[in-house]
């Protein structure tokens, strides 16, 4: 089967994202600025989908269909908006549609605070198979995906993340990384410089080399980047830990947060960041033949945890019930959300993939009603319509059924 032709023309810009079109400035007076939200979504060969298109308001969006038929496939397609690997951590390859070839493309033109903006993201069809995502926005090729996290924060709560709190450190890592990549955007790009300088180490002391100095080089580029992410994490975490300890009780726990990591903790502790780098540096130095042995790098700011306990019960979150570790984590991605609309003024996209159905009626209004108070768009899934029903015309309803997608819900019997 031959490709749709969207695919590659998406990624090259000739497609369906060209630059959008800015609101008259007679309107623009009179209205306050449009909060993130996805106004118009094209995909093609995007896992199961061969093309789908939407034209959506800012309200909520409900996603209902039976098992299989595509909703966690859209909203992974929406968080390839923003950089990294999307909500599945998938490869480039692994969201092509299977049998069509290695390209897919997802455009989708946005409200944002700043203006209208039009995104379009893809493997890039010049690089080596896989290597590179591409970018375009508003028509014009990003030198890197990081670009994107400029216009849009978008934040998602899956099934899976319902093992976050038992699982290893790197998914609670992973989830802090991305909380700090919506405050600070940059962060992503020294997160990246460490990894790859300590895979770098991590190669010559596989080869035997242990008084190199180009290991000193890459320590230096690990002992710089790595207490600034550090400090990122830290700086964030006490914000989130203060607005959390502001915020009234709600319908979820509110939850601790506590960062464990010698750099952070030194950091935490107010020693200068210099003498904290060079701390990390001769840590570095002194574990060579440690770490050759282990063959990784047995310590340092990749190693960090989050420790996240329920406030009011004074528990770790991993010895809490099962429906006690959702709220929590639904009251964390709440904070979030809340700060990044106080902070920077921007609330973030909301991915709540399955999220209603964990909940019991008096929570799930809760939540509807802090989703509808935060004034982003977000995007909720199940496969049962009646589980929204109390949102009504304030959602806007998408039914799916094998990868095809037609407004309304699937509910049955129709909602009232
Ligand atoms: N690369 C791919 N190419 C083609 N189909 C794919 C690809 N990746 C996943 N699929 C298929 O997409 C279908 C829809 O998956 P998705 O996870 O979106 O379903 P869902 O509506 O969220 O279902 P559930 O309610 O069970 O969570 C699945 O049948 C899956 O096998
Ligand atoms: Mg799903």
């Amino acid at each position: 089967m031959t490709a749709p032709s969207v695919a590659p023309s998406v990624v090259a810009g000739t497609g369906a994202e060209e630059a959008v079109p800015a609101r008259s400035p007679a309107l623009a007076a009179t209205l306050p600025p449009p909060l993130p939200a996805v106004r118009r979504l094209d995909l093609a060969n995007f896992r199961a989908y061969v093309d789908a298109h939407l034209d959506l308001d800012p309200r909520p969006v409900v996603l209902t269909g039976p098992n299989g038929a595509g909703k966690t496939n859209l909203l992974e397609a929406i968080s390839f908006l923003a950089p990294g690997r999307g909500l599945r951590r998938a490869s480039l390859a692994e969201a092509a549609r299977h049998g069509a070839g290695p390209l897919w493309a997802v455009a989708a033109r946005l409200d944002t605070p700043g203006g209208p903006v039009a995104l379009g993201t893809g493997p890039d069809p010049d690089a080596p198979q896989g290597s590179r995502r591409a970018v375009r926005i508003n028509g014009a090729a990003a030198a890197s995906q990081t670009a994107l996290a400029e216009f849009l924060t978008v934040s998602w709560l899956t099934p899976q993340m319902d093992r976050l709190f038992l699982g290893p450190a790197g998914d609670r890592r992973r989830f802090l990384d991305r909380i700090v990549y919506g405050f600070d955007p940059a962060h992503a790009g020294r997160v990246s410089a460490y990894e790859q300088a300590m895979r770098e180490r991590n190669r010559l002391l596989k080869q035997g080399m242990l008084d190199d100095a180009w290991l000193s080089g890459l320590e230096q580029v690990m002992a710089e980047t790595g207490v600034a992410v550090a400090a990122a994490r830290g700086d964030v975490v006490a914000r989130l830990r203060a607005a959390i300890a502001q915020a009234g009780e709600g319908a979820f726990p509110k939850p601790d947060l506590a960062l464990a990591g010698a750099t952070e903790g030194a950091l935490a502790a107010r020693r200068p960041a210099l003498e904290v780098e060079d701390a990390l540096k001769e840590d570095l130095a002194r574990r060579r033949r440690i770490d050759a042995a282990a063959g990784v790098t047995t310590d340092g700011p990749h190693r960090t945890d989050l420790h996240v306990s329920h406030a009011a019960k004074g528990v770790a979150a991993d010895q809490c019930s099962t429906g006690e570790q959702k709220a929590l984590l639904i009251g964390l991605v709440l904070a979030n959300a809340r700060l990044l609309a106080a902070d920077r003024g921007v609330p973030p996209l909301l991915l709540l993939d399955e999220v209603a159905a964990h909940l019991d009626a008096a929570r799930r209004a809760a939540l509807f009603d802090a989703v509808l108070a935060l004034g982003s768009q977000v995007w909720m899934t199940g496969t049962d319509a009646l589980l929204f029903e109390a949102l009504g015309e304030r959602a806007q309803w998408i039914a799916v059924h094998q990868s095809t997608l037609s407004p309304g819900p699937t509910a049955s019997p129709p909602l009232a």
